[in-house]
This record gives C-alpha cells, structure tokens and sequence, in this order.
C-alpha cells in the first residue's frame, strides 16, 4: 500500500487500536477512510442476524438463506467442484444481505467422534478436508466476500473450549491439525482466519506468535487479517503482538483502551498496532472492491443447488439383496424425522432456512397412488402395524439437535434404545425395511445394520435433504457419497478413547497421527463401515493402474467401468503407505481422489495427482518436510478397506544428510553404507564384546546398535581413542556431503 493509499496513514493510536475490535457484534467500526464491515456466520448458510437481537450461539432469528448441506453432508460428496458452486451460491446470499465476510469453513479435524460440533467439520483425513475447505473458499471469495477459515487450530473438542490446552507433539500437528488449515490457506487464500478459543501446548491460539506468524504467515503466506473467534482474546495486547488483527466482537472499547495503555507501559510497540489495522484495513478494501449493496439472491436456483448436493451427499451403507432402489408400491414411513427432519446442527451455523424439503411428502410425490402411511413411531405397535400391510417401510432413525450441538460434546455414540426396539419389531413385521439415518456426528451402527437390508446414511442434508432422499430411495438418483469419516463399532476402539475430553485443563493428543482410519486400518481393528465407504445401484470394476513418478510427485492412471445396469458416479480413493518407513507411520493414508460418471458398460480412464507434499512426514529434527526415499505403495479403492488395485512406484527423497557425531549411534552409522565399513573395522579391532555368536544367547551387534559410537572409548578401554574417533566421523561425513 502506498502512503497516499494507505487508509490509516492519517489515523493516531486510538483511532488504529479501535479499528482492531468490533463496532457491535457482527461489524467493525467505520473509522476516518475505513468503512465499517459485516461478519456473519457461516458456514453452510448466511445467517445474517438484525436488529438488536444477536448473539454467537444460534438463539436469536435470522433472515430467511438457503440452508445448504452442513459440513457433514457436504463432505460425503467428495466433490470439491460441486462445493465451490456451493460456495459460490454462499458468496451471492452474503451479498445480497449485505454480509461482507462468511465465517467459514470449519476445517478442523474429526478427532474424536463424541465432539459436538463434528456436523459443522468435514472429515477425519486432513487432504479430504483441506480440498474441501480450499474449495469452499475458492466459491465464496469469488463473489467479493471474505471467508474465515476456522477454528485456527487443534479444536476438536467443546468440552471446556475456551481454556483447555490441546496439547500435541510437532508431528501431530503439522502432519494432521494444521494439515488441513496449510492446504487452504495455500490453495485458496482466504482473505481471514479465525483463530480458536483452547489453548495450543499452553498458549491460547488468539496469543500464540508461533502459529499466527511463524507458521501462517511466515511458513504459509498468509497475507489476510486474522480474526478472533467471538470471545477468543483474554488479553488483546499479548493477542496483537502474536499477530491477532481482529478482535470479535465489541468490547465497547475496553480491549482498545488497553492496547493504548500497552503502548504507553512500553509493552506493545506503536508498529504492531498500526500492522493489525492497515490488515484490517485491507480487509475492508477487499470486501468492498466491488459493489457489495444487497442485491436479491435467486432463492429457487440455489434450493436446486441445495438439492443437488444433498443428492451427492447420501451415502448408501448397506444394500442387501439390492432392495434399494425402491419400486412405487404400498409403504409404510415411520419415524418423526420423516416429518420433521433433522437437517442442520445447534449453534452458532443455525440457519433460518428459505424453504424446507419434507421426506414424507417427497416420497409420496414419487409413489403415485400407491398408499403411503406414516406414523411416529413412538407407538411401536402402530409402526408394526403399518409395516406389516404395506410391501415395504422405511424407517427413519437419528439423533435430535438436542443431542448434539455446538457447545458440548456426546457422552456415548449410541442410538437411544427406544430406535432400536422399534427397528426390530418393524424388520420382524416386514424384512423390506429400509433405514434412513440423520446425525451430526458418528452413531454406532452394527446393531442397525445387523437388522436392517439396506441402510441409507442422510447425515444432515440441509433444507432440501428431503427431495433428495426420496430420490435415492426410488431410484432418481443413484447415490455416490462416500462416509467422510470411519463408523467404529464401538466407541472404546475410538483412537482419542482414552484422551477425551480435556482432563485438568488439557487434552493429551496420545493417539498422535492415528487419527481415523489412520488408527483403525494400521491396527487393523474391524469397523462397522470403512473411511471412504458407500454403495451404488451399479457397480464398478477398476483395472490398468499406471503408476509414475513426475515432478509434482506421482500421477496415478487407471480405468473403471460401469460393470451394471444403471449410469452411476465412482468415486476413486488413491492411498499411499511406505513399508519399511524410518518413522512410525500409518500403514496407508488418502493422498489423491478422483471421481468419473459412466453409462452402464461404459469405461473411461481416471487420473489422479499425487502431490509430493503428501508424501512427506514432518522431521521434528529437521523443522521441515522430509519426504523419504524408498518404493512407495499406491492403492486406488472404493474405501480404505476395498482397495481393489496396488501398485509401487520408487521415489528419491529429500533426507536431510545430517552429519555424524560421536553421540550417532552405532546402528545409525551402520546403517549409512559409507560409514558402516569404517565403524564395522573399528568394533572389530577394538570392541571389547565377541559380535559373534553369543554365550549370553543374544544378538550382541543388535544389542550394540543403540550404543553412541563415543562411548567406545570407555568400552574399548583406550583401544580406540577420541581423536581417533573424531578422525574418523570428520572422514566420514565429508564423503557423505
Ligand atoms: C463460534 C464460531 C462463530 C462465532 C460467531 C463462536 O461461538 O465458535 O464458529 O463463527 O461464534 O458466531
């Protein structure tokens, strides 16, 4: 920004350290040549309060926005085009009810399943997310309105959200909590990030210069305002210093007054607070570049949109017998979701909806004059009764907002008994029974899908999840979601089972990487339903995998072919996993996916890129991306337990060489083929131990490995000196560099 440019160029202290907190709740303050803004939640509709009733926690009403699938219907699509067309709707909803920044995504990872915000999340795999997140973003700002990437970072509980420390190690984090945040912000460049309540290893996020500088700016290139989550800063001086720009929402100037009183105490210096309001500043010109004025918003369009993805997101877990698709017969619907549907989460994402899609009514619509009943199914013998004389039911099972929510967290996943009960009794009165679930976050579903022939996962599908779940059930549509996150069959094989929530104050990340199918498949513990699992009315057969190293990493060739008798979506799955890795890594981890739709016995060719960067492990000794020389694994599959092709495909890696001491181990100088004849001379001059075989009845060289090569010369009793020593790593780390 030029001088003549530069909006705060004339503003003094007071007027800058204002600009860094809000006017009221949801705007900033117009200040000099600063116009004020609008935040508003976000993420999967605008929920755009006025008048004097707000609030962050989804209580107060709001102008009626296209409720769109939430997070975790929207991740069941694996479709980061179709999300940046949602985006895109999102952005003309925002202007046209004259918000200028959407606060989403919501990208953190689905750690544990009992999290009460997982609806408003995408997945447990941070690339699945990131793309997602990436495209979210991409849709919106395309519009002129700012996105708000959230909740920067490692918030994956509510349980004590605004104190507890979430405390992880440097691979933990790089390689899955800020994983996904890295691919946004690199990817997409959202004009804001929202940093989070907890503590990160100590240190609130809204404080901590490591991760809102270090990191999102210096390592990431960052170059928008960081905002507060609403109440997020407890000392706005500490909070600016780290890199904080935003302060949400108004504290009637006190935060202001103490970031002046910061300055005079010589405790803040005068540049940071000009920095955090010429970022504010420049948030304020990106927004409003265009003509931000309300305009209207094409609400018919963007319900079909709704629809669309709504379509796209149900995943299809169970089809015995192809029971599914429904033919139009006499049915009975039970359950009170079929009439009041669940299809959003509690809090602070609530939309007021424009219209709303009921299933029963959208059934009806596609069973011509065939009978359909329905009842609640609170009186079981009713729902028997009804099923027995219809030629199928669909039973609609789930859990209610009231069971999970921003805010708090789930004791168990368990569906309430009484579901179960009434399940049972209406598969006994009529095996045709399909089920149709609603949640927010993972249920349990091995005594359900015990039960039930066929199972249709809704998720949460947003105000016209109700049309789009008629149309999988008759056929309309053929379903190609696929579960964005693993369905456990019990809470207790859960990897953070032991470490959730916060105890005292923290949360031990112990599980570390093994997140998700990262922690179910290299344990290879049995689950109910894989990560990336789904069903189709077709099938698909896969062949042809080409594997091949290029310069950005591995591009991945296949051919699938609609084997069946109905035009059907496939979403491909490429995993990666290096047997015989120097570090502890999952046995495979998602690193590309794909997607082709194809007419019965049609076959085309799928290509997937795979970036180097997913590759890599993060080297805590190195302080950087490592990414390891070996012969990689590559699955393609339809989950991460079908994996139907395998391929492997030798990389050369970037190891750091890092030169030997004498505290290098044995093993380690062993194992480096320049060293290993040197070292190998010396323990046979000069160890005091027979290598050989031994009388101990142990393998003596193995037990030496973890020996450091200076501790020779006590071991040797002086056969082998230090300089000697020294003589020998200097010769053996100039070979190697
Ligand atoms: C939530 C944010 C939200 C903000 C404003 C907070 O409670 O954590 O996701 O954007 O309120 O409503």
């Amino acid at each position: 920004m030029s001088d003549s440019a530069d909006p705060i160029a004339g503003l003094d202290l007071t007027e800058q350290a204002a600009l860094g907190s809000g006017a009221s709740f949801w705007t900033t303050k117009a200040i000099g040549p600063v116009p004020a803004i609008v935040l508003t939640d976000g993420p999967h509709g605008v929920r755009r309060q006025s008048g004097s009733a707000t609030d962050h926690l989804g209580l107060s009403g709001s102008e009626p926005a296209t409720c769109f699938p939430p997070a975790v219907g929207l991740s069941q699509t694996w479709d980061p085009e179709l999300v940046e067309r949602v985006g895109q709707a999102l952005g003309e909803e925002s202007r046209a009810l004259g918000v200028h920044v959407l606060l989403g995504p919501g990208v953190n990872i689905k750690r544990d399943p009992r999290c009460g915000r997982n609806f408003e999340y995408y997945s447990e795999d941070p690339l699945l997310s990131g793309k997602l997140g990436a495209a979210w973003v991409r849709g919106v700002q395309s519009r002129s309105v700012g996105a708000s990437l959230k909740h920067f970072a490692v918030n994956n509980a509510e349980h004590d959200r605004m104190r507890a420390s979430s405390d992880a190690d440097a691979r933990t984090l790089r390689e899955i909590y800020l994983r996904t945040f890295e691919i946004v912000v690199r990817q997409a460049r959202p004009w804001t990030v929202m940093c989070s309540y907890n503590r990160i290893n100590g240190v609130y996020a809204s404080e901590n210069p490591w991760l809102l500088t270090t990191v999102l700016r210096g390592e990431w290139g960052f170059d928008g305002a960081v905002v507060s989550d609403w109440g997020a800063v407890a000392d706005r001086a500490a909070a600016m210093a780290a890199g904080l720009d935003l302060e949400m929402p108004t504290t009637g100037g006190v935060s202001d007054a103490e970031v002046v009183r910061a300055v005079s105490a010589g405790t803040l210096d005068t540049a940071t607070v000009a920095r955090a309001a010429g970022r504010v500043a420049q948030l304020t010109q990106r927004v409003t570049q265009t003509d931000n004025t309300a305009t209207s918003f094409d609400a018919d369009a963007h319900h079909q949109l709704a629809r669309e993805a709504a379509q796209r997101a149900i995943v299809l877990l169970k089809n015995d017998g192809d029971l599914l698709p429904l033919a139009p017969s006499p049915l009975a619907v039970i359950g009170g979701f079929a009439q009041e549907p669940r299809y959003q989460g509690g809090g602070s994402s609530h939309v007021n909806p424009t219209r709303l899609d009921i299933p029963l009514d959208e059934i009806r619509k596609l069973t011509g004059d065939h009978p359909v009943s329905h009842c609640s199914g609170s009186d079981i013998a009713a729902a028997v009764a009804a099923a027995e004389s219809a030629e199928s039911a669909v039973v609609f099972l789930g859990l209610t907002a009231e069971e999970e929510s921003e805010g708090y967290d789930r004791e168990h996943i368990d569906l309430p008994e009484t579901q179960l009960e009434l399940l049972r009794a209406v598969v006994q009165a009529q095996p045709r029974t399909v089920v149709v679930l609603s949640h927010g976050g993972v249920v349990r579903l091995d005594a359900v899908a015990g039960l039930a022939p066929a199972v249709v996962d809704g998720a949460l599908l947003g105000q016209a999840g109700g049309g789009a779940l008629a149309d999988v059930l008759f056929g309309v549509v053929n379903p190609s979601g696929r579960l964005a996150e693993t369905v456990p069959l019990r809470l207790q094989d859960c990897p953070a089972y032991l470490n959730f929530p916060s105890e005292a104050g923290h949360t031990v990340y112990g599980e570390r990487m093994f997140v998700g199918y990262r922690w179910y498949d290299t344990r290879d513990l049995p689950v109910a339903f894989p990560f990336g699992h789904g069903l189709s009315y077709t099938r698909f057969e896969y062949s042809d995998l080409a594997v091949s190293t290029v310069d950005a990493g591995l591009s991945v060739r296949l051919t699938v072919t609609n084997t069946g008798t109905r035009s059907g979506r496939e979403v491909v799955q490429a995993y990666v996993g290096l047997p015989g890795s120097s570090v502890g890594r999952p046995v495979r981890w998602l690193a590309g996916f794909g997607a082709v739709t194809l007419e019965p016995a049609e076959q085309r060719a799928v290509e997937i890129s795979i970036s180097r960067d997913d590759l890599a492990y993060w080297s805590t000794d190195a302080g950087r991306w490592v990414v390891e020389t070996g012969e990689y694994a590559v699955w393609v599959g339809a989950s991460s337990r079908d994996l139907r092709l395998t391929a492997a495909v030798t990389v050369t890696g970037d190891e750091p060489t890092r030169p030997f001491t004498r505290d290098s181990t044995l093993g380690e100088l062993l194992a480096d083929p320049v060293a290993a004849q040197s070292i190998a001379d010396i323990l046979s001059s000069a160890s005091p131990f027979d290598t050989g075989d031994s009388a101990l009845g142990t393998n003596l060289l193995r037990m030496l490995e973890s020996v450091p090569i200076g501790r020779m010369v006590a071991f040797s009793a002086g056969k082998v000196t230090g300089e000697q020593l020294d003589r020998l790593l200097a010769s053996v780390n100039a070979q190697r560099s």
